[in-house]
């Protein structure tokens, strides 16, 4: 079976390493979250610059520029295998529709910035940060919030193993990594240890139950199997 790679957004130590491999502290947290913050911070000045030089020897005769380019205008986003028409901004984020305008908020919103995973959803079966993601780049796919629940089979054996393997303190992660979880599911029913830290290396438990939400993902795993 192909090892799970890890998720491109997965925050590291200074030795390379997910808090899925070792004990996170509140400590731990707070810097990496400086250190992100840090690092978008430069981003912002950096694109600044570039966007500003664009601007100067851009060619592009001003008629092509629509008058507001910020306008809202009307999407169609198909969410849990429904269509929905709404009006969105085009720089409005995925998370900010689907919770604000859709009320679907068990995808949780915590960092804004794509480090701690909690707003992750499926698009076109893939665990994507939808604060990281416009809602008009999501038209036309199939976006997967929690609340799919029992018409996913996957999605509902995890749900139904996490109070079994107390897989919340708080909870407030909890979603994310049931979206995080679900493709490595779908594709492997018997995953490793590994397999599992690797999926969930993008997603931050800032209560730090890690072995909990492994011992969630392993027994909904086995659940799909039949208990096997
Ligand atoms: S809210 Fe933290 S990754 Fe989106
Ligand atoms: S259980 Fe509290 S953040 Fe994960």
């Amino acid at each position: 079976m192909a090892k799970t790679k890890k998720r491109s957004n997965a925050p590291k130590d200074d030795a390379g390493e997910t808090p899925w491999n070792r004990p996170i502290s509140r400590r731990d947290f707070v810097k990496t979250g400086i250190a992100a913050s840090g690092v978008a911070g430069a981003a912002v000045v950096v694109g600044g610059k570039g966007g500003l030089q664009a601007l100067q020897v851009g060619t592009l005769p001003v008629t092509t520029v629509p008058a507001d380019p910020f306008a809202p205008r009307l999407v169609t986003l198909n969410v849990n295998g429904t269509s929905t028409q709404v009006q969105v901004s085009p720089r409005t984020l995925l998370v900010d529709v689907l919770r604000d305008s859709m009320g679907l908020i068990a995808t949780k919103k915590a960092c804004n910035r794509m480090t701690c995973g909690s707003c992750t959803v499926l698009i076109d079966g893939q665990a994507i940060e939808a604060c990281g993601y416009l809602a008009v780049r999501a038209a036309g796919h199939q976006i997967v919030t929690p609340e799919i629940a029992t018409k996913d089979p996957v999605v509902n054996a995890l749900q139904q193993a996490a109070p079994i393997a107390d897989m919340g303190q708080c909870c407030y992660c909890n979603p994310g990594i049931i979206m995080a979880a679900t493709p490595l599911l779908r594709q492997n029913t018997n995953p490793s240890v590994a397999d599992v830290k690797a999926a969930l290396s993008g997603n931050i438990c800032r209560c730090g139950n890690y072995m909990h939400i492994i011992n969630t993902v392993m027994l909904a795993a086995q659940n799909l199997r039949g208990g096997s």
